[in-house]
């Protein structure tokens, strides 16, 4: 097995390096604490081509694949896990998902200004009863002549009132995971309204928003995929969004590491750095294996989906052991730093609370696990 990035590799990961320390990270604090979107930076990020990594180049994207955009979300996420988790939403489960079901037409109208930034993606898939249980969803799709009209609402929405498009999650058959669709779903449309903006933990400079939709017509063609086939299509995208979660992971473990080995080795006590203390190195030690081993579980989860290989479970093991591992880093960032990283001069309690969220969206540790288990047992 070859562990070398090619010259195209590293280019991108500095690209996006350069991006997260030069842009995202001065301003990431005072984002969070207004709980301001990064609007700013999502459209910088488009301007370098971070937003449209996965589309192809004849729609106006890089036409790279999971390997490249891990590694642009690894240094990102180092810098500010909103800007990581609004790149991550657009590009794995927005524009990848259109780019694999959508018709020719539909990816001809909205993969370039996905491409673009001109509109941010957002995936609609939670509603208030249906989380871990995606497939008893109840918001309802009705075929009317040329048109379906959507009824119902969506919960936990990324980016869901800055969205140009949402790909959307209704039923169209019968109770269950064989009667769902998926639609891409044009922000603007009369009887779409934004609902309750929620008040986060962590990742606050991103927006989560609930979604309301009163008989909102779109055309048949914005049908993502065959009729009823939806849940697959949401589960196959989800393996993709997870390994982008499970970068976020990784780049906080990443910014952790680098803020307690700054402190170690600057803070005095009882006349020396701290760093020389074993109890502080068996931390930055235990960062470091969990560091190391999500980044090989990305890559291979990466490389098998880029390959067209299975990567379900490669995909649920890379975000567990990446988002267990961020928690685990922010905690024991902040008992590195002490009374200091309890406050917010210091990055770390960021860290902390963005690690959080990790072990809960796109799919819990616990669903990770159960998807872990299930493929075993069908081996
Ligand atoms: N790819 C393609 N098909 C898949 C699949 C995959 N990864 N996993 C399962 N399937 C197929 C199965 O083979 C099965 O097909 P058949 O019926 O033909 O045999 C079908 O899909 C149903 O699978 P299950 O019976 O396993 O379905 P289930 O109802 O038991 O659910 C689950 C399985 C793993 C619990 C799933 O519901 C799940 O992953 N839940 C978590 C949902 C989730 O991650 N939500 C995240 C919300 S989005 C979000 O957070 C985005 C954001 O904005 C940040």
């Amino acid at each position: 097995m070859d562990f070398q990035l090619t010259e195209d590799q590293i280019a991108i990961r500095d690209l996006a390096r350069s991006f997260a320390t030069e842009v995202c990270a001065p301003t990431a604090a005072e984002r969070d604490r207004k709980e301001e979107f990064p609007a700013a930076e999502f459209r910088k990020a488009a301007e370098l081509g971070l937003a449209g990594l996965l589309i192809p180049e004849q729609y106006g994207g890089a036409g790279l694949g999971n390997l490249e955009l891990s590694l642009a979300l690894i240094e990102i996420n180092q810098a500010d896990a909103s800007v990581g988790v609004t790149l991550s939403v657009h590009n794995s489960l927005v524009s990848s998902l259109i780019n694999c079901w959508g018709s020719e037409e539909i990816k001809t109208r909205y993969l370039p200004r996905l491409a673009s930034g001109e509109w941010i993606g957002a995936y609609a898939l939670s509603e208030t009863g249906s989380g871990s249980d995606a497939g008893s969803l109840t918001c309802k799709a009705q075929r009317n002549g040329d048109d379906f009209v959507i009824t119902g609402s969506k919960a936990w929405i990324t980016s869901g009132d800055q969205a140009g498009l949402f790909v959307l999650f209704a039923r169209t058959g019968p109770d269950g995971n064989k009667g769902i669709s998926a639609f891409v779903v044009e922000a603007g449309l009369p009887g779409i309204q934004v609902g309750k903006k929620e008040p986060k933990m962590g990742i606050r400079s991103s927006s989560t928003v609930q979604l309301h939709l009163d008989g909102v017509r779109i055309p048949a063609a914005n049908l993502l995929g065959e009729l009823n086939a939806g849940f697959k299509v949401a589960l196959h995208t989800l393996d993709g969004g997870r390994i982008g979660i499970a970068c976020q992971g990784l780049g906080i473990m990443q910014a952790c590491l680098a803020s307690s080995l700054k402190y170690a080795r600057e803070r005095e006590q009882f006349g020396k750095p701290i760093a020389e203390f074993q109890p502080i190195q068996w931390k930055l030690a235990e960062m470091e294996v969990r560091i190391q081993s999500a980044r090989l579980l990305i890559y291979r989860a990466a490389v098998l989906k880029d390959a067209g290989q299975q990567h379900c479970s490669a995909a649920a093991l890379a975000k567990l052991v990446a988002s267990r591992g961020a928690n685990w880093c922010g905690r024991e960032a902040i008992q590195i730093h002490g009374g200091a990283g309890y406050c917010t001069d210091f990055p770390v309690e960021r860290f902390f609370r963005d690690a959080r969220i990790t072990e809960i969206y796109e799919g819990t540790t616990e669903i990770q696990k159960l998807v872990i288990a299930r493929s075993l047992l069908a081996e």
